[in-house]
């Protein structure tokens, strides 16, 4: 695997895949990788003949109170971890190779509607990071097909309107999520949790169990999402939204919508952990 932070360097070797007819998947990631991040990449295999990773701490998507100094860096790790999953290329740019002229000359990239609410809101600013560095990323990769992890939900959904909005000929691929035999989705922010607050964690996942369960009966969807906010807040955490939405739209659910999406995320410490559970009713 070829490691490299220069963009005409990474063209010219996209450039000599592309006159062998051979197809490209992108994984973009911030490192400290695990392997919810490397089923991405397993998953990539099944669309491309060459995967292409990125690791780059976007700091256009960290707010002024979250600390971008502190994010886990494991750069030797996740070559590794990289490698032996087959990546073929992985680019590794630094803040001033991305945005030369300071974040704040910068032009950016905002998606509406579906990036306003939820982590959107406890988040300000993070969505516009997270497309514009998205929409660059693929600019320079100009990958088929990139791969997304549905830990993320709405991180998935606005890269997708993004997409299609901005007519983008990328096949966004969502990858299900990597959890924990406890149910505890796969993170980074994980690492913050102390072993005390490791077994309470796992609380969140199973309380969008309950949720999922309650509606397949009862369509009061704010009740009960307010109920499981009641649970996950005397398991000792402390929730910060719970919502029950359209699976694409992100609107709260109509009683008569049929693909439904629940959106949690809850402080567990110092962790702020999100999740989520897809539901057919
Ligand atoms: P990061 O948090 O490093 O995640 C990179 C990719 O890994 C994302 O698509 C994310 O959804 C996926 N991922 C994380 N945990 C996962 C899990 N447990 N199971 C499956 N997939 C998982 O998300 C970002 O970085 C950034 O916002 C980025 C898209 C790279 C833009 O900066």
């Amino acid at each position: 695997m070829k490691t490299t932070n220069n963009i005409s360097e990474l063209r010219e070797q996209i450039n000599t895949w592309r006159k062998q007819g051979l197809k490209i998947a992108f994984v973009p990631t911030m490192g400290n990788l695990h392997a919810g991040h490397i089923s991405l990449v397993t998953h990539a295999h099944q669309y491309a003949d060459k995967i292409v990773a990125s690791i780059f701490v976007n700091p256009m998507q960290f707010g002024a109170n979250e600390d971008i100094d502190k994010y886990p860096r494991t750069m030797a790790a996740d070559q590794e971890k990289l490698q032996a999953a087959g990546t073929n290329l992985l680019f590794t740019p630094t803040p001033d190779i991305i945005y030369p002229k300071g974040l704040d000359k910068q032009t950016y990239v905002d998606v509406p509607n579906v990036s306003a609410g939820y982590c959107g809101e406890s988040r300000p600013g993070h969505f516009r990071g997270v497309s514009t560095i998205v929409c660059k990323l693929f600019n320079i990769v100009q990958p088929d097909v990139a791969c997304f992890g549905l830990k993320d939900y709405q991180q998935v959904q606005v890269i997708q309107t993004m997409v299609e909005d901005l007519s983008m000929p990328i096949n966004i691929i969502p990858v299900a999520t990597v959890r924990e035999a406890s149910g505890l989705a796969l993170s980074s922010r994980n690492g913050y949790l102390t072993t005390a607050e490791k077994k309470i964690a796992p609380a969140l996942h199973r309380h969008l169990q309950w949720l999922a369960q309650e509606i397949q009966t009862n369509n009061d969807f704010i009740g009960l999402a307010k109920q499981a906010a009641d649970f996950i807040n005397k398991a000792g955490m402390r929730t910060d939204y719970i919502h029950i939405c359209h699976a694409r739209t992100l609107n709260p659910a109509n009683k008569d919508d049929k693909e439904l999406v629940i959106l949690a995320a809850a402080h567990c410490g110092k962790a702020r952990l999100i999740d989520n559970l897809q539901v057919q009713l």
